[in-house]
């Protein structure tokens, strides 16, 4: 990455970004600038690491790449303060959810570019998805987040909002057939740990498939085999279109509440 960045918001995600960051050595400890409100034993141990915190605002470099990774709620007043150190050199990149491009670009002369990242960005393993306006946007999502996330690079800002309701709340759903599965293998017999225990085994085996070759559809042929057991049950998951019609509803109820934010 050619440029500094200054994170605004060292939470949950701006945490897990730059540990993403640091490990995958995409930036090093002196390009990143971490502007926190509150210390933490984190944030003293990266500014050990050489990560600058809460410098001196005289000495925020003119061409950073911002990014906002604040509670959307409170962003405006959280900018506010440094407004005047984002030049139109720098480049803004929001990992907020709900808060649009054009909200975004407002309070600011520089170009505007929309990330949203799971928080496997910091194993280097995330999902994100991107939009935006201009080359010098792109060029700062890619080089930001592709060392960190299959970066998926939308066709239209419009689509946002179902990209997240599938990358970032899918993987609350699919914990929660998990859990689901575990409680019919109650049912069934099985001891509440020993249900939990496959349930878990099942989803990290299911994980382990995804980095082998191919469709998802071949990759679920290759469980189920032609008459067999699982294919009994994926003929009652798929009975109607069930399964793809409570998909459809899930995701909708997701992307009607992103746009009500
Ligand atoms: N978590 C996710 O998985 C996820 C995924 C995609 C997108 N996002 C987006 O990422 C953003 C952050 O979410 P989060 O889950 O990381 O929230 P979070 O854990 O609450 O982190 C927000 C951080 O912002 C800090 N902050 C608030 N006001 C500030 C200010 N004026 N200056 C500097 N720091 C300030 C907070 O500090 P204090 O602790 O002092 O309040 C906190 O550390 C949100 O916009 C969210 O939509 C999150």
């Amino acid at each position: 990455m050619g440029r500094p960045v200054i994170l605004l918001g060292h939470g949950r995600l701006g945490s897990a970004i730059v540990e993403g960051w640091l490990s995958t050595h995409t930036l090093r400890p002196a390009d990143l600038i971490i502007l926190a409100r509150s210390d933490s034993p984190a944030l003293r141990a990266l500014a050990a690491r050489g990560v600058r915190v809460n410098p001196d605002p005289a000495d925020l470099p003119a061409d950073a790449v911002w990014v906002l990774a604040v509670k959307p709620k409170v962003w405006r007043e959280a900018v506010e303060p440094w407004r005047a150190h984002v030049g139109p050199q720098a480049v803004v990149l929001s990992v907020m959810a709900g808060v649009s491009l054009s909200q975004t670009a407002e309070p600011f002369e520089a170009p505007v570019v929309r990330v949203m990242p799971t928080t496997g960005v910091a194993q280097g393993r995330g999902i994100a998805s991107a939009w935006a306006e201009d080359e010098r946007g792109w060029a700062a999502a890619r080089a930001l987040f592709r060392p960190i996330a299959d970066l998926v690079e939308l066709s239209g800002e419009d689509r946002m909002d179902a990209a997240t309701a599938v990358a970032g709340c899918g993987p609350a759903y699919v914990l929660a057939l998990a859990q689901s599965m575990a409680r019919a293998g109650e049912a069934q017999g099985l001891t509440a740990e020993d249900a939990d225990r496959l349930a878990r085994g099942a989803l990290r085996s299911a994980a382990a498939v995804l980095d082998g070759e191919g469709s998802l559809d071949e990759m679920i042929g290759r469980i189920a085999s032609p008459g067999g057991v699982t294919e009994a049950g994926l003929r009652v998951l798929a009975a109607d279109g069930a399964l793809d019609d409570l998909a459809a509803r899930t995701t909708q109820a997701a992307v009607d509440k992103a746009r009500a934010v």
